[in-house]
């Protein structure tokens, strides 16, 4: 038994969530981290592909007594008397808004780039998302056995694209075929990469060694050798130097190699997540106090995420609670912030090999609460029900669609269906100022097939999502006579959100830098937090 560290069980939990664009290796990364933490023992998960290509648990017991997908949504492993909460961020076609709001639930982020392609445009979205609550971010550079981009060129993408500040923790030798390893900047060490057969899908165990003693020269060619060194020292000279505080802050980011496929450099991702991820952190809120302590005795939490059954019968729901403050026990009673009272007596929590501690949770820790309908995306859970947490936005959608009636008499019905859905954050929902239309947007297609399905199954009225002017929306907001002299010049593309908070839909993106330079005063939010 390993010993149980000094210090409240908050302290050591670290939650975090990986973020990339799709293909980067989000996938084979969770798994390869799990695996490498002894949180999973599979073979041959890796290779299975497509939607089947799921990391597995016991979590799939509740997924079928329940009909809900929740064993993704949290993978906890314990790593060196840590606990960690890694939060499933969906990419591909189940990206979704519930994508940005896991992150408002992360303390930190891994964000996974593709060695040949640097920073791509799904990676800067979250990244922005990350910045909303500077949450610190580790980057991962995959696919170090494939042809990579110069490293400096890979540097100055996350400089350039991303303004965080880039530091260099290895510094890697050679890529694809000539790829030899890295070398560890911090020990002086090189870790080298071993290429398997072609057939040889094992991991690489990594050997460490010392980057001036005699036996790396056995290992690297001279040109090699003297490339390690050069590129080391140019990073000690040029690059800037890791300062924890930068980093805790969101302007830095500390910059490891490797593959995830191949298991090459995931171990020492693993010990730099164990090392510098900030544990839980306090949380902004208003209530009793201005701050939520992750330390402080009464229970909060914040639903970040809302799942509905599979099965159109069952109004069953989880809402994924993320912990804030105090220590939660099975059974407690809670209240929401809109004063609705629920007692939590079936809670799913993430700790799927040790029911021992599977009856409470902490501050940094998230369960699943099944509930009827009750709970929706931003809702406040706590003792008092006096506490609301913020910093739960709802984010610019990024595709909109025009909601049409098969049957024109069946209009009072298509309002009280898309609003509670739009209210249980399926998709967000706007009436246009003029015409009285419905317009739902999201910022992945599944929101929107989601919400056809839904309105079809539980409300039985037939509707098309169909293709509308405009492609994005944004909050306005300013001094009065500058709003309404905006409104008026823009009547047709001015719409109410669920709250009656003005938007303006946009053709593109580019029709809000022009709209923002035209109209310096007024502001033109890309997200906007729910009122009470
Ligand atoms: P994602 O979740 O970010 O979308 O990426 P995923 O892990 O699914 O990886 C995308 C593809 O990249 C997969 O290829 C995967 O095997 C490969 N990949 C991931 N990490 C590495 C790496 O370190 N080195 C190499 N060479 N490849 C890597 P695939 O299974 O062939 O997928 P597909 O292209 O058939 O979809």
């Amino acid at each position: 038994m390993t010993a149980e560290p000094a210090g409240p069980e908050w302290a050591r939990r670290r939650t975090y969530a990986i973020i990339s664009h799709p293909d980067a290796g989000k996938t084979t990364l969770t798994e390869t981290l799990l695996l490498e933490a002894g949180a999973i023992r599979l073979a041959g998960q890796v290779k299975a592909r497509g939607q089947n290509r799921r990391t597995q648990s016991d979590w799939m017991k509740i997924e079928r007594e329940r009909g809900i997908s929740v064993s993704a949504s949290v993978m906890t492993y314990e790593y060196k008397g840590l606990l960690f909460n890694l939060l499933d961020t969906p990419g591909h076609e189940d990206f979704s808004e519930d994508t940005y709001r896991t992150l408002t639930a992360a303390d930190c982020a891994i964000m996974v780039l593709d060695a040949a392609k640097g920073v791509e445009p799904r990676t800067l979205k979250l990244v922005e998302v990350c910045r909303l609550r500077d949450i610190p971010i580790i980057t991962f550079i995959n696919k170090m056995d494939r042809e990579a981009m110069e490293v400096t060129d890979l540097l100055d993408d996350i400089q350039d694209k991303l303004a965080l500040d880039a530091t260099p923790m290895q510094w890697p030798c050679g890529s694809g075929q000539r790829f030899r390893g890295v070398a560890d900047m911090a020990r002086d060490e090189f870790i080298l990469y071993r290429r398997p057969s072609a057939d040889d899908q094992d991991p690489v165990a990594s050997e460490r060694f010392s980057l001036s003693g005699n036996s790396i020269t056995a290992e690297l060619s001279d040109d090699e050798h003297a490339e390690v060194r050069e590129g080391v020292e140019m990073a000690r000279e040029l690059c800037p130097p890791f300062i924890e505080q930068s980093f805790r802050e969101g302007h830095l980011t500390p910059v490891y190699f490797g593959s995830a496929l191949r298991r090459f450099g995931v171990r020492e991702l693993l010990d730099a997540v164990a090392e510098v991820a900030p544990g839980p952190q306090p949380q902004a809120a208003t209530g009793p106090a201005e701050v939520l302590e992750p330390g402080g005795k009464e229970v909060a939490g914040f639903v970040f995420k809302v799942q509905a059954n599979m099965d159109p019968n069952h109004r069953d729901r989880v809402a994924f609670v993320r912990l804030v403050s105090g220590s939660f026990r099975r059974g407690m009673k809670l209240k929401t912030d809109h004063g609705k009272q629920l007692t939590v007596s079936n809670p799913i929590l993430f700790f799927a090999s040790d029911r021992e501690i599977a009856d409470e949770a902490f501050a940094g820790d998230v369960m699943g609460v099944p509930n009827h309908g009750v709970l929706r995306v931003g809702d406040t859970l706590s003792e008092s029900g006096k506490w609301r947490v913020a910093g739960i936005p709802n984010f610019a959608p990024e595709m909109l669609r025009r909601a049409r009636l098969k049957d024109p008499l069946k209009a009072k019905h298509l309002k009280k269906a898309l609003e509670s859905l739009a209210e249980e954050g399926v998709t967000q929902l706007f009436r246009l100022q003029v015409g009285g239309e419905f317009v739902i947007g999201a910022v992945g297609a599944l929101q929107i097939d989601v919400m056809a399905q839904r309105v079809a199954d539980e409300y039985g009225i037939e509707v098309v999502f169909e293709t509308c002017p405009y492609e994005t929306a944004r909050w306005i907001q300013g001094a009065p006579d500058k709003i309404d002299a905006f409104i008026d010049r823009h009547k047709t593309a001015i719409a109410e959100d669920i709250d009656g908070a003005v938007v303006f839909l946009a053709k593109s993106p580019w029709e809000v830098s022009y709209s923002q330079e035209k109209w310096p005063d007024v502001v033109f939010a890309n997200t906007r937090e729910r009122a009470t």
